[in-house]
């Protein structure tokens, strides 16, 4: 038994916004950002635009892509660090506003690597029976806690929400359905990546702190060798893999990973160029696009990888 994969969908805010826009209000401009991240976009959300709301909308087009309702589905994992209030969880209100009720919702934090966090935790309650019908969401709203002031951290992120419907399926060997997953963590570089406040500590919300190159060093050894456990638990090669849907944090990032593996660019799911960061909401978002405009196909090997704020990382393989 596994957990399928049956519906995704996603959700950005209405507001794009250009790198020659964010220019004339933050001391930067297109080439720079261009050359070192790949971003010539990002959408930001409005005021009226929230981490629930973009949820929502993805999670229902999520349900719709699936071809079923809320009345299916008996578990929600909403992964977020830019929740709509430090509590309830942001997936219990998305579960309210779907029209849903008793089934468990719940938020997760692991920051970029929020959602591979989610999708592992339904994938192990799909397969302990605890669930038969998973809604699982990257969501964040990263403008919220941006420092504008920043030019080194301000221009690389962006809004955006994602969602997959995941179900229990009896699959024949080599079938659909999540194959293999892998999880890190290490608080030992929590300071590389940070938010300067929260309700225990400032009872402020904060701002995002990086030391972007320490960043850089540490995301492309940690993506490569999470990708070979999961492949080799999976009993897979590099060149079994159809795509790659990394997390969205930079171009470079993503090249230097996929060179690691021996793959070419050509099979990475890039989205990072119109969305920018997108946090959690980044994997889910990148594979709705591809999965929309053809790229994907039923019967793919695709692998999911994210790393970041903890640090955090991890890796899940899943056929199509
Ligand atoms: N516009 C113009 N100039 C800038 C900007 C900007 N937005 N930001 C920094 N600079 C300047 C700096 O002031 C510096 O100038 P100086 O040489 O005169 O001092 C120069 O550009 C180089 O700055 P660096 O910080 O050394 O630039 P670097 O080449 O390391 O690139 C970047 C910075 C893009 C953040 C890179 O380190 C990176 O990609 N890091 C990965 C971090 C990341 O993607 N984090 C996302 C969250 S974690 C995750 O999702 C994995």
């Amino acid at each position: 038994m596994r957990s399928v994969l049956v519906g995704t969908g996603s959700a950005l805010p209405k507001n794009c916004v250009s790198n020659a826009e964010l220019a004339e209000r933050v001391d930067t401009s297109d080439e720079w950002i261009r050359e070192r991240t790949g971003i010539t976009q990002r959408y930001l959300a409005d005021e009226n635009e929230t981490t629930g709301s973009l949820a929502t909308i993805a999670a229902q087009a999520a349900l719709d892509d699936a071809g079923i309702t809320i009345a299916d589905i008996d578990l929600i994992v909403l992964a977020t660090a830019t929740p709509d209030n430090t509590f309830p969880a942001t997936a219990t209100q998305v579960q309210h506003r779907l029209g849903g009720k008793g089934f468990p919702a719940f938020d997760v934090a692991a920051v970029c690597s929020g959602f591979l966090y989610a999708l592992s935790t339904a994938d192990a309650m799909i397969r302990s029976g605890m669930a038969r019908r998973a809604i699982v969401i990257g969501a964040e709203t990263f403008s919220r806690i941006l420092d504008w002031e920043d030019r080194t951290t301000c221009v690389l992120f962006g809004d955006g929400a994602g969602a997959f419907v995941i179900e229990a399926q009896d699959v024949e060997e080599g079938g659909a359905g999540i194959i293999a997953s892998r999880l890190h963590a290490d608080g030992e570089h929590g300071e590389m990546l940070y938010v300067d406040g929260g309700p225990s500590t400032t009872g402020e919300v904060g701002k995002l702190r990086m030391k972007g190159r320490e960043v850089f060093r540490h995301a492309v050894t940690n993506l490569s060798s999470v990708l070979r456990e999961v492949l080799e638990e999976a009993g897979c090669q590099p060149e079994d893999i159809d795509w790659i849907v990394p997390h969205q944090a930079n171009l470079r990032i993503l090249d230097a990973t996929a060179r690691k593996l021996g793959l070419s660019m050509d099979q990475v799911v890039v989205t990072v160029d119109r969305h920018a960061n997108t946090s959690a909401a980044s994997v889910p978002l990148a594979y709705d696009v591809a999965k929309k405009d053809g790229r994907i196909k039923k019967g793919d090997l695709v692998m999911l990888e994210a790393m970041g704020g903890g640090f955090t990382w991890g890796a899940s393989l899943l056929r199509a």
